[in-house]
């Protein structure tokens, strides 16, 4: 096993997309040393017919092509959403496309979804599911687009078709900074029309119809259109929504001299405009429609920033390249410490407390 300590100067020394298949690759062998999750019903989340055992996920774009699921539940996590994965496989935007904001704890990343493409992931997938000691942990997977595509919905149609059989939960990436056009489409009726197809086409193709379908947004819309995806939710569309993606704005205050790089912004300086946008949506559902809260989580005080705005479950990506595979645990640790705190009697009751 190697230590993380090692790992990370090791990792620093390459290029961030190096490290980052470097990392896939060593998880894929065994070498990564696990971080078993914290076991504690405080921590347990019951959504949508399933048990998480706990409510830190991994967040999409860490294992796109679904190759390393288990070694990263070994992580501590208490579910891994692969993808985003892509119908036919495409090679993504030219290199370099991922940078570390190390002074600001942030990533730029525009790799513009390079994916095997969905008959890669789904076997992968199904190799996983055939695992008789596979990890307990549920597996979301993230869809989207190819790049040349013209018909979006008939995308996520064939992906949904070819990988829901899989999922824990299924999400429509409607968010992507580094997709041209990928955003337009979180415009209403072009959502409600894709939204509208994929379940018309998951019941027709023997999909158990309670498959969570969500839809995970940017950080970056207008009130309007936070107003319309809560309204096309409410009304049945979505079965929930993951707050936020990366955004395409640059605070004023970065200080790393990658940040005019093109492409989206996740990390700490993430943190505050997707948590805004996060307890807006919460607002604007009434708590009726359960979200999952990401961007920019690096602590269990972050995580329960989420969750108090409205979260019932989180997910970390980049803090991970900055604070390490143990971030996941020392996250659950301090969160139960914070609801034991606060005098919650599991993350739930927690849910939305800033807005009560
Ligand atoms: C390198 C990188 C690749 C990503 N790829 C995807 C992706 O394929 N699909 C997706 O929905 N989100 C993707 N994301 C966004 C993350 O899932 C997450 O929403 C965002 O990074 C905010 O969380 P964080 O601040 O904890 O990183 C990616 C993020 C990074 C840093």
């Amino acid at each position: 096993m190697i230590s993380y300590k090692l790992a990370k100067r090791l990792l620093w020394a390459l290029s961030p997309e190096n490290a980052h298949n470097l990392t896939i690759r060593a998880l894929k062998l065994g070498l990564a040393s696990a971080h078993p999750p914290v076991r504690n019903d405080m921590l347990t989340v019951r959504l949508w017919n399933r048990e998480f055992i706990n409510p830190v996920g991994l967040a999409a774009g860490f294992d796109k092509q679904a190759e390393a699921i288990d070694p990263l539940l070994d992580q501590g996590f208490g579910f891994v959403e692969v993808g985003t994965v892509t119908p036919k496989p495409q090679p993504g935007n030219p290199k370099p496309r991922l940078f570390r904001l190390s002074e600001d704890e942030g990533v730029i990343n525009r790799l513009g979804f390079n994916s095997a493409g969905m008959e890669e992931a789904a076997r992968n997938l199904a190799a996983y599911r055939a695992r008789p000691d596979r990890r307990a942990g549920l597996v979301g997977v993230n869809i989207g687009k190819n790049k040349e595509s013209t018909d979006a919905a008939a995308d996520y149609v064939a992906a949904a078709k070819t990988l829901a059989v899989y999922a824990d939960y299924l999400v429509l990436n409607v968010s992507s900074p580094n997709t041209p056009g990928l955003r337009a489409l979180q415009d209403k009726s072009e959502l409600a029309h894709i939204l509208v197809k994929v379940k018309a086409a998951l019941s027709h193709s023997g999909v158990d119809l309670r498959l969570p379908l969500l839809v995970k947004i940017a950080p970056d819309l207008t009130e309007t259109d936070l107003a319309d995806i809560a309204e096309m939710a409410l009304a049945g569309l979505a079965d929930g929504l993951i707050v936020s993606n990366t955004t395409i704005a640059r605070p004023p205050e970065l200080k790393s001299r990658w940040k005019d790089e093109a492409g989206g912004l996740s990390g700490k300086p993430l943190f505050v405009s997707s948590t805004r946008v996060l307890a807006e949506m919460y607002r604007l559902t009434h708590g009726h429609v359960p979200l999952i809260g990401v961007g920019g989580i690096a602590s269990a005080e972050d995580a329960y920033d989420k969750i108090r705005a409205g979260a019932s479950l989180v997910q970390i990506y980049s803090a991970l390249v900055f604070h390490g595979p143990e971030l996941a645990t020392n996250i659950q640790t301090g969160l139960l410490a914070l609801l034991r705190r606060d005098g919650f009697a599991t993350v739930a009751a927690a849910v939305g407390a800033d807005h009560r």
